[in-house]
């Protein structure tokens, strides 16, 4: 009995001397465990006259439920405590200021394309589509261009092989289209050309297009006016006046450039336009008809208009870019300024 006692009592005084996970571990091996001095006197219960091992009996198990109970509080607070001190480890400061990831921008060609995309799209055009890598038939012959046409010459061209090329510009998507739709037919197409030029600060071997063409019945040279009048007026300004200048195009008959009055000045002169009060924005005219007819149209029947435009050039006087080799460098100090 005095032994239980003792155990008793150097079990509460270790008890409360543990702080581990590790300790308490060792404490249910040496108290409570197979070897311990509680189940030791427990064995020895056997050689004991019956009413002895009855109270000693008793009281064993007393203190082995006591030291039950306790240990397994002890093991409860231990663990409230380890929790505490992970919250408080991994606690999270929801008023520190986060860190900002800068968001992306569209790219300035990108934002010009959609825009002039967009314009058109409202008044009834459709996007067409073509491939970048052209036949020399859809990128010359079915658009006029005869054998001894300039810009067949291969400086000019990147030939793949005699009859395969990179297209010099998105005009060929008019006659795919011609023969892919029935009339009327209203549709823009935007795209990268190619062509054999040295990069300096206006030229590029790779830039982009966006072409037009509209076919129908009784399509005439006021329509095409009227149109590229009100695009010009929704792009650049509603005060913007348009003028159209007699050229040539192998594909339109007749031919003209058009210029917009200019958006910088309003038409006084300046430096982006050079002093003249006009910026020339595109090429058009009505659709030559050998290209209907490379299209499989009626020429008698229908009658359409085309143009194209450089986007490079057309974002360049906008967002006052000097330098066409800017748009391709990516470099995030000169993309991140047209978010
Ligand atoms: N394809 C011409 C070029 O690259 C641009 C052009 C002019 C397109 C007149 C047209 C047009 O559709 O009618 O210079």
């Amino acid at each position: 009995m005095q032994q239980l006692d003792n155990i008793l009592k150097e079990a509460r005084e270790r008890l409360d001397a543990i702080t581990t996970a590790a300790e308490a571990e060792e404490f249910r091996i040496r108290f409570l465990g197979k070897k311990s001095p509680l189940t030791e006197i427990l064995r020895t219960l056997g050689s004991l006259s019956p009413e002895e091992r009855k109270e000693v009996g008793m009281q064993a198990n007393k203190a082995r439920k006591e030291i039950e109970t306790l240990f397994e509080e002890k093991n409860a607070s231990l663990k409230a405590a380890q929790k505490q001190l992970l919250a408080q480890k991994e606690r999270i400061d929801v008023t520190e200021p986060g860190v900002r990831h800068s968001l992306g921008a569209r790219h300035p060609l990108t934002v010009t394309i959609q825009e002039i995309s967009r314009i058109f799209m409202s008044m009834g055009y459709q996007i067409a589509e073509g491939p970048e890598v052209e036949t020399v038939f859809y990128n010359f012959d079915a658009l006029n261009a005869g054998p001894n046409h300039p810009a067949r010459d291969w400086t000019d061209t990147f030939y793949i092989s005699d009859d395969i090329l990179l297209r010099t510009q998105t005009s060929p998507v008019q006659v795919r289209t011609l023969q892919a739709q029935e009339p009327p037919i209203r549709v823009i197409s935007p795209g990268r050309c190619f062509r054999c030029d040295t990069p300096d600060a206006t030229h590029s071997p790779m830039f982009h297009q966006i072409e037009g063409l509209v076919v129908g019945e009784g399509i005439t040279m006021a329509d095409l006016k009227g149109t590229l009048d009100t695009f010009a007026k929704e792009f650049f300004s509603k005060d913007a006046k348009t003028k159209f200048r007699p050229h040539h195009f192998p594909f339109t008959e007749p031919s003209a450039e058009m210029d917009v009055s200019c958006f910088k000045c309003g038409g006084k002169g300046c430096r982006v336009c050079k002093g003249s009060g006009w910026i020339e924005i595109l090429g058009c005219g009505m659709v030559h008809p050998n290209v209907l007819k490379a299209g499989n149209l009626d020429t008698e029947k229908y009658t359409g208009f085309a143009f194209g435009m450089g986007v490079e050039r057309i974002a360049m006087l906008r967002y006052g870019v000097e330098d066409i080799r800017l748009f391709y460098e990516n470099d995030m100090r000169f993309i991140d300024q047209f978010k």
